[in-house]
């Protein structure tokens, strides 16, 4: 029996962090044996924000040296690049003749990115959406929304119709996304009279979801929110960002609450260290004996000896041109035979047809 097909994806906007090692890259690794595992580099939906080209170019190649340092093996799944799948930009226009502008207006991600583009601040309550529109609408040509953006989810929701996936691996943020993909593949069912296209669900990891706190305080770790420890983080660098994450006074009763940037600074701990070691911090926070700087020193030991190795192969893995190439071509070869097929099909139920 064949495989199911995973697909996940990941924006080339800057290094991978803690909370994508633990939230996305470590789960991946341990289902690669089990699944049809496809994982790839979204490039084009990062082109949706504008990069510099020299950074697309440079964020593309990193992330592909994380996937593999974090133990991705191109030899059990298939690594690519969304550009190097044009199949993927055809069925895109494709697809786009199906989705409405108002379901993709009316999308979290895109009222935020939007909002983002026009340098607007955060949603208020007095926001009303009408009003919202006619700012899209009207912006300045220095300030404009651009198309892509609007269409994000239909590149996304191509990204996993044309590779078969039924299992999306993806944060929360994603979900909307997940669902309208649903959507649409039920929508060109229904309208070709067709049962071509099954629809694409979260995939369940058992037990509660990992989410990794950022170290100010407050919140989960995230390139937007510059609170990340990066895999690639030299180990000075990473003490010091540790040493400097927010706490508080310090315990001042036993047993007391304990505060959320200290809890915060205990749930990395739990990731990183023994239960021991864990253990032993709770107790001296419960009878007030705590030292935060001790903690932290702790803390900071226990993410390298998570990352040091994985640092040490980025930077090998990035030196080694030869084998990112070699890479990248066999991962285009397999997700592009698969995607052409998902292509021709789609072109002759809509009726794209060779005299
Ligand atoms: P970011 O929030 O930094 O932009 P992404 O949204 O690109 O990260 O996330 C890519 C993957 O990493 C998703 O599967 C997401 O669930 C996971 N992820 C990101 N940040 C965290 C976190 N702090 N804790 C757990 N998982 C995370
Ligand atoms: N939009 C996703 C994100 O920002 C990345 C992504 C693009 C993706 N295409 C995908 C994820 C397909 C899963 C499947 O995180």
């Amino acid at each position: 029996m064949s495989k199911e097909i995973v697909l996940s994806g990941i924006r080339s906007t800057g290094n991978l962090h803690l909370g994508n090692y633990y939230g996305a890259l470590r789960k991946f690794v341990k289902i690669q044996d089990d699944y049809d595992c496809r994982f790839f580099i979204a490039d084009l939906h990062a082109l949706t924000t504008n990069p510099d080209p020299n950074d697309l170019h440079a964020n593309v190649k990193k992330i592909l040296a994380e996937y593999l340092a974090a133990g991705i093996d191109p030899e059990k799944a298939t690594i690519f690049i969304q550009s190097d799948v044009p199949e993927i930009a055809e069925m895109y226009l494709l697809l786009n003749m199906h989705v409405g502008i108002g379901e993709l207006m009316r999308t979290t991600s895109f009222k935020d990115k939007a909002r983002k583009a026009l340098g607007l601040s955060a949603p208020s309550e007095s926001d009303d959406d009408e009003a919202f529109e006619k700012q899209i609408i009207g912006s300045e040509t220095n300030k404009r929304v651009n198309a892509g953006l609007l269409t994000y989810p239909t590149l996304m929701a191509v990204d996993i119709l044309i590779q078969r996936a039924t299992k999306v691996p993806v944060g929360k943020d994603q979900l909307q996304h997940l669902e309208l993909t649903r959507r649409f593949a039920r929508r060109f069912n229904s309208f070709y009279n067709v049962d071509y296209f099954q629809e694409p669900y979260d995939f369940d990891f058992g037990g509660a979801p990992v989410k990794v706190p950022g170290l100010d305080g407050s919140g989960k770790m995230g390139k937007s929110e510059g609170n990340c420890i990066y895999l690639i983080d030299e180990p000075k660098a990473l003490r010091k960002k540790v040493m400097r994450a927010v706490t508080d006074e310090g315990p001042q009763a036993p047993n007391s609450p304990m505060s959320e940037p200290v809890a915060n600074l205990f749930s990395l701990l739990e990731l990183t260290s023994t239960p021991e070691v864990v253990q032993q911090f709770r107790d001296a926070y419960a009878d007030c004996s705590i030292r935060y700087g001790d903690l932290k020193k702790q803390l900071a030991e226990d993410i390298l000896a998570v990352t040091n190795p994985i640092r040490e192969r980025i930077n090998d893995i990035l030196a080694d041109e030869d084998y990112l190439r070699r890479v990248v071509k066999q991962g285009a070869e397999k997700a592009r035979e698969s995607a052409a097929k998902t292509l021709a099909d789609v072109r002759q139920i809509m009726g794209i047809r060779k005299f």
